[in-house]
């Protein structure tokens, strides 16, 4: 097997298709643990992991916690809530102190683009981004490739519509390098207010309709709107931003018949998903993206381990 060769996984735009292919392989070969009646293999024995959060998160964490705990490794939890950064402790101060205790490797979920990378010049350890801001969520983007690879058998030369808050958000960004390195076409739609500028430098097409963008679409991804990450109102209310840009089963019939349906979770249903598509087992996948997304933390930890090495 081929070895990661990277100390930190930091976002998807610095990661190539072998490095891609590697990590969603090794997940594909984790997939298995997490259905035997004792979930845990020695891998990563004598091993330990630091989910440090400084953001709120119900998925991400708990998989972490949960990838480490199936390889063996000592997982611990830090809340930036419950920590000494609410007695004013820096980021870096609070790093270096984790630092000191020894740990491998340091997850990390922040409101500020580039503390993960900031961490990664510092510390020794591995550092894992699990989501900065509005500019990467790697981990997620890799769950949602496993999960088309899964669904569809292939990424390249699929249709991927990504529809809502695509200037806040982080899984936009991150599925927007992955995916157009794997070959799938990708489309975004939303409100203007909610595109990023450099959109059309992103190897994306992008439209204002939500109907222009899932036409024939193999995969449509839907977007919670990131209203902690919006400085101001950039639509005028909840319900007249649901009547453009809320998925339903009267425009999902403009996708392919076998489309799939995603959400990176949360959802706020009813706002940019209808509850019977997201509950719809003959399209959503929603449920699929959270269980591979334990077998992708796994993989990460063990090959930013070493691997087979
Ligand atoms: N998808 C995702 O990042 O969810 P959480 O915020 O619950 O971790």
């Amino acid at each position: 097997m081929m070895k990661l060769g990277k100390k930190d996984i930091l976002g998807i735009r610095d990661m190539s298709i072998a490095e891609i292919n590697l990590i969603l392989e090794t997940a594909e070969s984790f997939l298995e643990i997490s259905t035997r009646e004792i979930k845990k293999v020695p891998t990563l024995r004598g091993k330990s992991v630091i989910n440090l959060f400084y953001e709120a998160s119900t998925r991400t964490r708990t998989s972490f916690e949960i990838a480490g705990k199936r390889l063996s490794a000592d997982t611990i939890n830090i809340s930036a809530s419950t920590s000494s950064v609410v007695k004013g402790e820096t980021l870096i101060d609070t790093a270096r102190n984790l630092e000191a205790m020894n740990p491998d490797i340091i997850v990390i979920r922040h409101s500020a683009a580039g503390a993960p990378h900031l961490l990664a010049s510092l510390l020794r350890q591995s550092i894992i981004n699990a989501g900065d801001g509005a500019h990467e969520h790697p981990s997620q983007a890799l769950l949602d490739m496993m999960t088309i690879k899964e669904k569809k058998g292939k990424i390249a030369g699929l249709k991927v519509a990504l529809i809502g808050d695509i200037l806040h958000s982080r899984v936009a960004r991150s599925n927007i390098y992955g995916l157009t390195k794997m070959g799938a076409q990708v489309v975004v739609a939303g409100p203007a207010t909610m595109m990023p500028r450099d959109i059309n430098q992103m190897g994306v097409r992008a439209y204002t309709k939500l109907e222009d963008a899932i036409a024939d679409a193999d995969v449509v991804m839907m977007l919670r709107i990131q209203l902690e990450r919006q400085k101001q109102n950039i639509f005028p209310s909840l319900r007249e931003y649901a009547q453009h840009y809320c998925l339903n089963r009267t425009n999902i019939k403009l996708a392919k018949p076998d489309a799939i349906v995603m959400h990176p979770g949360p959802m706020n249903r009813g706002v940019e998903i209808s509850p019977d598509i997201a509950d719809d087992p003959g399209c959503s996948v929603i449920l699929d993206q959270v269980n591979n997304g334990v077998a992708v933390r796994m993989a990460l930890f063990y090959l930013l381990s070493g691997g087979n090495e």
